[in-house]
């Protein structure tokens, strides 16, 4: 009996996840849940301003909570993984629907950044990757001076580096678009959209991307700058 329920709760979850809304939904929870890593993550690093001992101590405190962490880390991967899939199959699906690409394509309303979201996907991904080796693992060909611990000396030594610092510099400017334009699609998506609050919500959808952009690009450009040493 509670098996033939839970068949039956599968089925209606798959039939859902097979609609176009049933992808759309994944994507816009998955994406709060990245955009909230988004923040946390910014509010963790912006202590780089408050001297060399508080981002060691903080990234020592995030490792002693130990299963903890990694079942955060589980989750973000589990949503970074699911957000992409969904994306690639909605992607697929408006190919499907629009076998015949336009002979010339003609700007519509939509804007700058809903028609980069594919463009600025995939290079927030590879800048994760690049990120990890350069800052987590410490791989020595990215970050030659990389210090089992010491956070905050990394992340100075590592930004220092031109060409990192441009890397990141140009994702942040990607990652403004991307969170614009998916924090104003998730509000669409779950059903928080109405003609008369429309500027409301993409003024506060580019607020927000401002200034989750505009604080790391603040860390970069302290950094390049020696205000953070
Ligand atoms: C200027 C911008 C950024 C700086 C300075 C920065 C800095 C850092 C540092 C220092 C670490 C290592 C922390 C430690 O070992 O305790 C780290 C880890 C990480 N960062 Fe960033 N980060 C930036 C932007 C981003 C962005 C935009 C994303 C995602 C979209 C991101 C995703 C991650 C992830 C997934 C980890 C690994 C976390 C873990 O496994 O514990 N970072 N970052």
């Amino acid at each position: 009996m509670a098996t033939a329920a839970l068949d039956s709760k599968l089925h209606r979850t798959l039939r859902f996840y097979e609609a176009t809304n049933g992808k759309k939904t994944v994507m816009a929870l998955t994406g709060a849940a990245l955009w909230g890593f988004v923040i946390i993550h910014l509010l963790g690093n912006l202590q780089v301003f408050l001297g060399p001992g508080k981002l060691d101590q903080y990234g020592e405190a995030l490792r002693a909570t130990g299963a903890l962490l990694w079942v955060a880390r589980g989750g973000l991967l589990v949503c970074a993984a699911l957000h992409i899939t969904a994306a690639l199959q909605l992607m697929a699906l408006k190919a499907k629907a629009r076998p015949q690409p336009y002979v010339k394509k003609v700007p519509t309303t939509s804007s700058y950044a809903s028609r980069t979201m594919y463009l600025s996907g995939p290079v927030i991904l590879a800048f994760i990757i690049y990120h990890l080796m350069h800052f987590t693992f410490g791989v020595p060909g990215i970050h030659p001076d990389f210090v089992e611990g010491a956070v905050h000396a990394n992340l100075v030594k590592g930004l220092s580096q031109p060409l990192a610092a441009v890397l990141y510099l140009a994702t942040m400017s990607m990652l403004l678009f991307h969170l614009y334009h998916g924090i104003w699609s998730m509000f669409q998506t779950i059903g928080l959209s109405h003609p008369r609050y429309t500027p409301l919500v993409k003024k506060a959808a580019a607020g927000i991307a401002i200034a989750l952009a505009g604080g790391n690009i603040a860390i970069v450009v302290s950094v390049l700058l020696g205000i953070v040493k």
